[in-house]
């Protein structure tokens, strides 16, 4: 069972060799790499990450600068995780969290369905690489191919937030996880590239139909060891496409730089 519904009529999916089909004989093709496309048409003019900021953020994140945002998420995710509940990542990018997240639980013999959600096919054909048993999909966190009431655990990772459907497709208790920076992730970094750098706005941590049960914020420091990690950081950030190619110019001066990771974990229940 694949878990995903057909976006056009909402009925299950089943997996053939090359695509899924719904009872309807809506069919999805399968890419090579695994992952299957349910993005409608006149959904994909959202965009997700394209190859630049997705090649940045593996070739980065597989450095492990962010491992402790991983320690993080797996020292609050396992304890609500329970054999045979449906985890959905919307918004899985190339999906470092969601297989550290999938290893874990099989080491400790907790065997969940992991589903990851991303709009960007460039970073589910990196995240199909990444850990062949996540079953990918490309949607939109707004419109997500699964079920209602079908999921156990949410999770939402520096991915854009969708409240109503989050909610359409937890389980009544069903879990939500979410990942933000906070207020000064980063900061050194974007000292050197602007003259006037700004804090991260942090949002509310109350959410509408969801109770908030526990929290942590994670603050360590990175030491950044070369240019190219300096720019592959700088790249996955949505500052890239903000920032005049002038002010971009100014990393290429720096071959090592310490720099603030902030993060905010949440647990919700719904
Ligand atoms: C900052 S990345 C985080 C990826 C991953 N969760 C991680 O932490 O490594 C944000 C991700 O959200 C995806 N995204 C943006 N808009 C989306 C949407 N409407 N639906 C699904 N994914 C979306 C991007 O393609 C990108 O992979
Ligand atoms: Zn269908």
């Amino acid at each position: 069972m694949n878990g995903f519904i057909c976006p056009v009529c909402g009925d299950n999916l089943i997996s053939d060799d090359k695509c899924l089909l719904c009872n309807n004989r809506h069919s999805f093709d399968r890419a090579k790499s695994g992952y299957v496309n349910l993005l409608l048409s006149q959904q994909s003019k959202q965009h997700g990450d394209d190859k630049l900021m997705v090649r940045s953020r593996r070739d980065f994140l597989d450095k492990g600068y962010y491992r402790p945002l991983l320690n993080a998420i797996l020292e609050l995710l396992p304890k609500y995780v329970k054999s045979g509940d449906c985890i959905l990542d919307a918004g899985c990018g190339e999906c470092y969290y969601t297989a550290g997240i999938y290893k874990r639980l099989k080491d400790d013999g907790i065997t969940a369905k992991i589903r990851g959600v991303d709009i960007s096919k460039d970073a589910l054909a990196s995240g199909a690489k990444r850990c062949t048993e996540l079953v990918l999909a490309v949607a939109s966190v707004y419109s997500l191919p699964v079920g209602n009431d079908s999921t156990d655990i949410l999770l939402s990772f520096f991915a854009p937030y969708s409240g109503n459907e989050f909610l359409r497709v937890l389980k009544p208790g069903g879990i939500f996880m979410r990942v933000f920076p906070l207020q000064r992730h980063l900061f050194s970094l974007k000292s050197v590239v602007y003259e006037k750098p700004y804090e991260n706005k942090v949002e509310s941590y109350e959410l509408e139909g969801f109770e908030l049960i526990e929290s942590k914020e994670s603050r360590n420091k990175i030491h950044l060891e070369s240019n190219e990690d300096i720019r592959n950081v700088f790249s996955m950030t949505p500052y890239y496409y903000k920032t005049s190619s002038d002010d971009i110019k100014k990393l290429d001066t720096i071959n090592e730089l310490e720099t603030e990771i902030e993060f905010g974990i949440l647990m919700y229940r719904k």
